[in-house]
């Protein structure tokens, strides 16, 4: 179907609705008061545990009994203290008045956007229904219900005990569903997998067990006649000379008969005039599924196209829909509230995965290509913003997308074991160019069957499919996280029973998950993968059960290393995509200090936080390798092990990143590196590169370098003593002009190199130049050793240093010559620049060091969220300067130098 089919065009080239309104009289818009009406119920809560004893009023939503009852849940042990508020039922209840005479015509809906999670409502005291998916959207029709006084009540049960007692029945039928409960480490709760909620709640292992129970988002009364748009989806295809959109609506009904409708599309920015779908007007709508669905066709001239971060622009072009439905032949009556209206950003690009015959011969690529171009894949995993669904906030994750944003990332994967997330997410996501990996929300266990949760989960699917479909961010939708490796590597003892949970793996995501997913399936995304990590396209020979998912010849990996050398390339597998790998750290000293109580000691604590179940020993075995760890006794022991700890991991991560990124253009054809984990839920050892303030680890700063869309990669050869020296370009165009590589060699003992090379060099656009083998003794030979040396390339042109990286030729622990840097730093200037309300503060620090010193790092003990210029460096001339950013109520004139912490690995050398 295409425009002129179905659509009727305005002549005249009029674009106001107030114009249109005329032209169709009575039947279009702007006659007052004809729009579906919200109104919402968002305040003037009251939550009251079950035996009375416990209230809160005057709340406000979102909400949850935890930011309600124990806003210090991330505080101290809190998370094992006020545990109990998890046990309990929670009743939310709220008074409100309505105008029963006003509305007397229409449908009014009670609607809840998520509840968290097994809930009864009630209403004037009558029992509107259950809920038992914080992932769904439950609507009620209370028009004969509602009176001037109204009471709502929704008693929400103790998540811990309702997945306990739904467990329990599974069991009796001689149907359990492992795992059961979590490693003890984790401190957690059991049975996650019994309910439809963010299965991190009952804790993972870099986050505490919060159950949370509350209203996470909003309750409306939706005030309609017959239908609203619920949402849109915009399918975008390309031929050569137009973009087609091809658009489906998605509507909410009475639900008891067949309407019409007639829908207006408003394209400011592509369309002359506004789109008057027809079809509608004498061709009845299904109330069972109703969908307006039409195509409209854009020249390509008139659209600019949207790219990853780093390809070019995000441009979003806005279309607003306009619908009026009705019942019966005669059209719809004047005042009736039969409006619904629906915007949504529209990207025009094309996607695709592509899955072919690899280089190497040994199976199939996995590469995404958007508008033709083949792109790497860098970035992250994303884990919820917050513990608490109702605290996943917008300034939280604008900070972590932009974040993401600024350390070169074009893809964060979201994560299954957390939440699909909110229209700001995505939409954000769109315009930083942040391609999404979006998992459905199953992560690390088997899941039940039954009638019931199938059919929660279907609807869960189809709601949350149909409102993410639309955005250009929406890479790919991946049904579980790790649920196939566990069903073939026996991770819960399913051996014991194999075919059943084989069969019903498969009846879940194939049968019901991705048998949803199929409404929104698109010309401009690839078919949803089964699970993360597997063999993509090859996984369908096996039928989605592959003896390997791991393998590194199809689909992605994920690969995590614990005793091995981390900084040694040579450990890593080479797959065709890694969408997960990682090494843990501890967030900074003074993050630990805000988030303690002033008596509890520090490792008792980070001990309690470490989830892991080998505890603090992988990280201990990195640092040991190559740092001057000093011994537990010292009372340096603390500090030194948490910056070494972000020193140990920024080194592994970068290693493993640069290891496949440089594979990009050889038989591997390596072509995506999603780190674990971007951000953190509380102040523990984790995975992350950003701190739950918001703060950067190193990892993060160093994230921003070996990322960069042009970077030089030294990566060592062990069987042939050698260093790789590749160069990588992610342009499409690069400047090649005077470039040039230098290899300086640097003494530990003084500043400047001490020699140095330099040759010129070329980029390969797109792609990776394999520039050089450098025997490791071309370059250290005479008086340099791999003790008392290490070596730094620079990519440059001229005075600019584009690029540069280090090679540690030995154990920094055993290098020779480390001495006392003679480091000194003072605030060199600062400025305090206002916009609203906020207070812009940059601080300029100027760092003089006599002797080379070893990542410097700087930390600011002060509760702000600060950014620095860079974090972690070596500083082998005499004078730095770093900048701080930071912003706050106020111009801090006072910041003294003392609130600052400057560290090097000097300062611990013995
Ligand atoms: C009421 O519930 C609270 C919280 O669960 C509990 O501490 C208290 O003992 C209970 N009171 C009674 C009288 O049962
Ligand atoms: C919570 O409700 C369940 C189900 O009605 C009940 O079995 C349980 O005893 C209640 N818990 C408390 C603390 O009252
Ligand atoms: C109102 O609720 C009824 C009953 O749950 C449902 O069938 C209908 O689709 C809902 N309407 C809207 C607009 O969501
Ligand atoms: C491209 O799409 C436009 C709009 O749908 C259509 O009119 C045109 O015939 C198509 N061209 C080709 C070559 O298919
Ligand atoms: C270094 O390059 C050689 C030759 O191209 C290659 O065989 C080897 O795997 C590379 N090693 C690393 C760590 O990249
Ligand atoms: C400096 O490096 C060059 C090239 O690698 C080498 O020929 C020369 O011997 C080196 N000089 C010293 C003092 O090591």
């Amino acid at each position: 179907m295409t425009a002129g089919d179905n659509c009727r065009v305005f002549g005249g080239g009029a674009y106001c609705p107030l114009l249109v309104g005329l032209l169709w009289g009575s039947l279009a818009c702007s006659v007052l008061g004809d729009a579906v009406e919200v109104i919402e119920l968002g305040n003037n809560w009251m939550i009251t545990n079950q035996n009375g004893s416990l209230s809160r009023d005057d709340q406000t939503l979102p909400s949850g009994i935890y930011s309600a009852f124990g806003p210090q849940v991330l505080h101290s042990y809190n998370d094992i203290d006020l545990r109990w508020l998890a046990y309990d039922n929670w009743t939310y209840s709220n008074r409100f008045q309505f105008d029963v005479h006003h509305y007397k015509r229409g449908h009014i809906n009670l609607t809840f956007h998520g509840i968290d999670t097994v809930s009864e409502i009630r209403l004037n005291h009558q029992l509107l229904g259950r809920t038992d998916n914080m992932f769904v959207r439950y609507s009620y029709d209370v028009s004969t219900l509602l009176q001037t006084e109204n009471l709502l009540e929704v008693v929400i049960l103790s998540p811990v005990l309702a997945a306990l007692s739904r467990a329990q029945a599974l069991d009796k039928d001689g149907k359990s569903v492992p795992p059961e409960c979590p490693n003890k480490r984790y401190h957690g709760e059991c049975h996650m997998n019994m309910l439809r909620k963010m299965q991190a709640s009952f804790s993972w292992d870099w986050g505490p067990a919060v159950p949370s129970a509350g209203i996470w988002k909003n309750v409306e009364l939706e005030i309609y006649e017959v239908a609203v748009i619920r949402d849109v989806d915009v399918d975008v295809r390309r031929n050569d000379s137009h973009w087609n959109m091809h658009i489906r609506c998605y509507l909410d009904a009475v639900g008891k008969e067949n309407f019409y409708g007639r829908l207006i599309l408003y394209a400011v920015e592509l369309l002359e005039r506004p789109v008057v779908v027809e079809t509608y007007v004498s061709k009845s709508i299904s109330f069972l599924a109703p969908v307006i669905e039409f195509d409209q066709a854009v020249p390509i001239e008139k659209v600019v196209t949207w790219w990853p971060n780093g390809y070019g622009e995000q441009k979003l072009y806005p279309l607003h829909f306009t619908l009026k439905t009705w019942i019966g032949a005669d059209g719809p009556e004047i005042r009736s509230k039969t409006k619904s209206h629906k915007s949504v950003g529209v990207g025009f690009r094309t996607l695709e995965l592509v899955e072919v015959p690899a280089p190497d011969g040994l199976g199939n690529t996995f590469l995404f290509r958007v508008n033709g171009i083949e792109i790497f894949m860098k970035g992250s995993n994303y884990i919820p913003s917050d513990i608490l669904p109702e605290l996943q906030g917008n300034e939280q994750i604008g900070h972590l997308l932009r974040s993401a944003k600024e350390a070169n990332m074009n893809m964060l994967r979201v994560w299954g074991g957390g939440v699909y997330e909110s229209d700001y997410f995505y939409q954000l996501a769109d315009s930083l160019g942040i391609l999404i990996w979006q998992d459905m929300m199953f992560a690390c266990a088997m899941y039940p069957v039954s009638d019931d949760f199938l059919s929660s989960v279907r609807e869960e699917v189809r709601q949350n499919a149909k409102r993410l479909s639309h955005h250009p961010s929406v890479a790919i939708f991946v049904t579980n996280n790790e649920n196939e490796a566990a069903l073939v590597q026996n991770w819960y003892g399913t051996f014991s029973d194999r075919e059943r949970f084989e069969s019903e793996y498969r009846e879940l995501y194939l049968a019901n998950v991705i048998h949803e997913l199929k409404i929104v399936s698109h010309g401009s995304r690839p078919q949803p993968l089964v699970s993360s990590p597997s063999n993509g396209k090859a996984s369908e020979q096996d039928n989605y059960i592959s003896r390997d998912p791991q393998d590194n010849h199809n689909g992605d990996v994920h690969f995590y290393d614990y005793l091995k050398d981390a900084w040694n390339p040579e450990i890593y597998p080479r797959p065709r995509f890694a969408s997960e790998y990682g090494f843990q750290s501890f967030p900074g000293a003074y993050a630990w200090q805000r988030s303690k109580n002033d008596d509890d000691a520090l490792l008792p604590l980070l001990n309690h936080r470490q989830h892991h179940p080998l505890g603090n020993i992988p990280v201990i075995t990195l640092v040991e390798r190559h740092l001057p760890l000093p011994m537990p006794e010292d009372e340096n022991y603390p500090n030194a092990l948490i910056y070494f700890s972000q020193i140990a991991q920024a080194m592994a991560t970068k290693t493993e990143t640069e290891l496949y990124r440089s594979l990009r253009d050889t038989p591997h054809n390596t072509m995506g590196a999603l780190y674990w984990q971007l951000n953190d839920v509380w102040v523990a050892p984790s995975w992350s590169s950003i701190d739950v303030y918001g703060n950067w680890k190193l990892l993060q700063y160093w994230a921003r370098d070996f990322l960069a869309p042009i970077a030089i990669v030294a990566l060592y050869d062990r069987p042939t003593n050698s260093l790789n020296i590749s160069l990588i370009c992610d342009q499409l165009q690069p400047n090649t002009r005077g470039l040039m590589v230098t290899a300086n060699v640097h003494l530990w003992s003084q500043l400047l190199p001490r020699n140095s090379t330099s040759w010129v060099v070329t980029l390969r656009p797109n792609g990776v130049q394999y520039d050089k083998v450098i025997p490791i003794t071309e370059l250290l030979n005479g008086d340099f050793t791999i003790y008392n040396a290490f070596l730094e390339f620079q990519l440059r042109r001229g005075q600019e240093v584009i690029s540069r990286t280090y090679f540690f030729p030995a154990s920094i622990a055993a290098a020779i010559g480390i001495e006392d840097p003679g480091l000194e730093y003072e605030i060199a200037s600062r400025t305090c620049l206002t916009t609203g309300n906020v207070i812009r503060n940059s601080i300029s620090i100027s760092i003089q060091v006599k002797r080379p010193a070893v990542f410097v790092y700087l930390e600011l003990l002060k509760p702000y969220r600060y950014t620095l210029s860079e974090n972690g460096f070596m500083q082998t001339t005499p004078m730095h300067v770093v900048y701080l950013t930071f912003d706050a109520t106020s111009c801090a004139r006072l910041l003294r130098k003392s609130d600052l912490r400057v560290l090097t690995v000097n300062d611990f050398m013995k």
